[in-house]
């Protein structure tokens, strides 16, 4: 008899093993050539400076753990330190998101510049070489986040970020931004009077990136180029066919470059004109779906129209916070990934909370039907033996 208890124990410890390995796809570690392709039959998942919401943003750390929580395109913005490395960092100043402050070497670092024609006064990164930046430490843009890593990750260069991508155990794609090459153009020379753009490109050549979209190079190693610049864009199209996304801000904010409104580059007319340049547009949210006192109006028809010139639609941000999700929406991110997916039809959107995106298209449109009815069972099984496990 007691030989018998011991039998259906194991054969639970079995299940229960089974069903603590993870529950959606996550990679694992295989070979280059066998990695799990890039999956394009749904809209993309693109962790926005990496998985912020959790960790300080465009931190090694952070595209780590979008990595691991399904991200498909891992996101960043692309500057440059005072001796020309391009760096990946968000705002052109170094004070909201790292310890400058405390660093009372650099005290008299502080500068006025105009930036997009306005006055902005900061500590500017490019006024720091790699070496003074690396001393630096980045911290939570936001306080209502997880501060407990401030003061734990450097900022990274755009050279280690690609590494992350490579690295990856499946094929993960990155999603640079030229970001205010205007200013960045003005602030910093490099040797052959190269352009930042040039430098750009050159990054992305150096590794391997190339190939039109959905072409056999490119989903080996996936890449969209964003700027809001549209000359930029069409500068770096004369350099590389990789795909490129033109990024559009809130209707009051003129292009940096071209100084042209919201209403002109959303036109019939413009969307014709650079979409011989781009696979597709990155809109603020906000402008397809407007917001009144926080609840969502009608959408405008701007995807409809992009889709029209056969132009992908990425739009941006989506936040799992109270004070980021419009009433409608009942405080639930998921509601929002569904109307933002199934009612308004995005191709891919920009995220702070990759594993919530992930968690949310699994449930709706699984990546292996197959693996996932198999695994959900293991685990429905595996939770009721726990149970007697448990007794
Ligand atoms: C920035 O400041 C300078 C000097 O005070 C001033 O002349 C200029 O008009 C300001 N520019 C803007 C865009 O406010
Ligand atoms: C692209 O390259 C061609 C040939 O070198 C040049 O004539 C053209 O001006 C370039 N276009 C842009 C937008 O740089
Ligand atoms: C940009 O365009 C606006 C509106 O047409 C104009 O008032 C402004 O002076 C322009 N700015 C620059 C820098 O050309
Ligand atoms: C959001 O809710 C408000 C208030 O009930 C409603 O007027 C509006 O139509 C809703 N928005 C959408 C896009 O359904
Ligand atoms: C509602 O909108 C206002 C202004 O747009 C914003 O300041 C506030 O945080 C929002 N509140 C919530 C709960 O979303």
């Amino acid at each position: 008899m007691a030989s018998l208890g011991v039998v259906p124990f194991i054969f639970v410890l079995l299940i229960v093993e089974c069903a603590a390995r993870p529950f959606y796809p996550l990679p694992s570690k295989v070979e280059h050539k066998t990695r799990q392709p890039l999956q394009t039959f749904r809209p993309y998942n693109i962790a926005h400076r990496g998985s912020n919401g959790e960790i300080p943003e465009e931190t090694a750390a952070a595209y780590k753990k979008a990595i691991e929580e399904g991200a498909d395109f891992i996101e960043t913005d692309i500057l440059s330190s005072k001796d020309g490395v391009l760096m990946c960092f968000h705002d052109v100043t170094l004070d909201d998101t790292t310890d400058i402050a405390e660093h009372k070497e650099f005290a008299n670092r502080k500068r006025t510049y105009d930036v997009q024609d306005a006055n902005t006064t900061g500590y500017f990164i490019v006024d720091f070489t790699l070496k003074e930046l690396k001393s630096l430490r980045v911290k939570q843009r936001y306080p209502f986040r997880d501060q407990q890593y401030n003061g734990r990750f450097q900022i990274i260069t755009f050279e280690e970020y690609i590494s992350i991508a490579l690295d990856a155990s499946r094929v993960v794609g990155i999603y640079p931004e030229i970001k205010n090459p205007v200013f960045i153009n003005q602030h910093v020379k490099w040797p052959g009077s190269k352009r930042f753009e040039d430098k750009f490109v050159e990054m992305l050549k150096k590794y391997g990136y190339k190939g039109s979209y959905m072409s056999k190079d490119w989903l080996r190693q996936p890449a969209f180029i964003q700027s809001f610049a549209p000359t930029s864009l069409i500068y770096v199209s004369n350099q590389t066919d990789l795909p490129k996304i033109f990024l559009i801000g809130d209707v009051t904010v003129p292009t940096q470059d071209t100084n042209q409104s919201y209403w002109e580059i959303t036109s019939d007319a413009y969307l014709d004109y650079i979409k011989e340049y781009v696979v597709g547009i990155g809109p603020w949210k906000d402008t397809v779906v407007p917001v009144v006192n926080n609840y969502s109006q009608t959408p405008t028809d701007l995807v409809t129209r992009a889709h029209a010139h056969d132009l992908q639609v990425h739009p941006y941000t989506y936040q799992n916070e109270n004070m980021f999700l419009h009433y409608n929406f009942s405080q639930d991110p998921y509601i929002e990934y569904e109307y933002w997916i199934n009612k308004i039809g995005v191709d891919g959107l920009f995220t702070d909370f990759t594993g919530s995106l992930h968690k949310f298209q699994e449930w709706n449109s699984p990546l292996s039907l197959d693996d996932k009815d198999a695994s959900a069972l293991l685990h429905k099984i595996a939770l009721m033996l726990s149970k007697y496990r448990k007794k």
